[in-house]
């Protein structure tokens, strides 16, 4: 009989301080200017939304990134050689992962690094069911900060980190050269990145990404204040919050946020939220680049930009980081 998949995944747990959504909530509502954090977008209702976010017609990043990989998967693996190991930064929906692994020669083995335990052994299984061949070894930790790396059982000439879907756009500047001097680690001597970066482009084409017809977006959003009913016994009325997305073209990034349709006062576990009319609950950023500026901050991190794929509009880019 077949070893059952979970029986073959070996998980490193580093037992990352859990998430706390009740104290992180309370302390963003709290805050002048009120706050809550991105990553408590994705809870099962908020995935889904996600999910139908890449598919919409305005939200261009998903889709192009995908193009760009099918386009130059061959050069992207003649980059990264032979008999490396892939880190991923994240477990997404493993999509552009499989494609990337299936065009790779011969990679020994597949390292997710999560915080949340559920989709990283998710992502962990739908990659070793793809490919049964290959070591898949997911890590537990918040990788925000270093962490160790388990040791495959086949020795990689270098280690590939993944950082797909433009999911560094969501740290501040200071914040992604902070991740990225973590990844100039986990990368080790000869390592590279292959990273998924969202470029500027004109204000109309972003804010539509960010504010789509359908209203998926407005949805996705909101349901942040559906969650904190849902999980906090909080009492917000989804219906006098407006979502709100602006591009702020001095910043260079899509702000996002809550904003109140009138004074009013909510109670979250059990704590009383005043709010005036107009004031906003900032729940995101997702910030834009310019191909000089993240070259510059990969430099400070003491990556080389090597490569550089595009699709033929400039929207989106996949990058190949090398280190010494
Ligand atoms: C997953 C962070 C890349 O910033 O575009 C989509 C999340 N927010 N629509 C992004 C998101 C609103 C997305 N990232």
């Amino acid at each position: 009989m077949d070893e059952p998949l979970t029986n073959r995944i070996r998980l490193l747990d580093l037992h990352p301080p859990k998430a706390n959504f009740r104290e992180d909530a309370l302390a963003g509502l709290r805050a002048d200017p009120k706050s809550l954090s991105p990553k408590y977008f994705y809870d099962v209702r908020g995935s889904v939304l996600f999910d139908a976010i890449t598919a919409l017609p305005e939200y261009y990043l998903t889709r192009t990134e995908l193009a760009i990989m099918d386009q130059h998967l061959g050069e992207m693996a003649s980059c990264a050689g032979p008999e490396v190991s892939v880190i991923e930064f994240g477990a997404g929906s493993g999509l552009k992962t499989r494609r990337l692994l299936a065009a790779l020669n011969d990679p020994i083995a597949y390292v997710p690094v999560e915080l949340a335990r559920d989709h990283l052994l998710d992502a962990a299984e739908t990659i070793a069911e793809a490919f049964p061949m290959l070591e898949v070894l997911p890590v537990c930790a918040d990788f925000t900060r270093p962490f160790q790396l388990p040791d495959p059982d086949r020795i990689p000439r270098r280690n590939l980190i993944y950082f797909p879907g433009s999911t560094i756009g969501n740290f501040t500047h200071r914040q992604a050269r902070d991740l990225l001097q973590v990844m100039y680690t986990e990368a080790g001597d000869g390592g590279a990145l292959l990273i998924g970066v969202d470029l500027r482009k004109e204000r109309r084409i972003l804010e539509h990404a960010y504010n789509d017809a359908a209203g998926v977006t407005a949805e996705f959003n909101l349901n942040l204040l559906a969650r904190m009913n849902r999980e906090l016994n909080a009492e917000f009325d989804l219906n006098c919050f407006d979502h709100r997305a602006n591009w702020n073209a001095e910043a260079g990034r899509i702000e996002m946020r809550l904003v109140s349709r009138t004074e009013q006062v909510v109670k979250v576990a059990g704590e009383p939220i005043c709010f005036a009319r107009g004031e906003a609950i900032l729940t995101e950023y997702s910030h834009k680049y310019e191909l000089g500026e993240l070259a510059a901050l990969a430099a400070d991190a003491g990556f080389e930009v090597a490569r550089v794929w595009t699709d033929a509009d400039s929207l989106f880019s996949v990058q190949f980081l090398t280190r010494e």
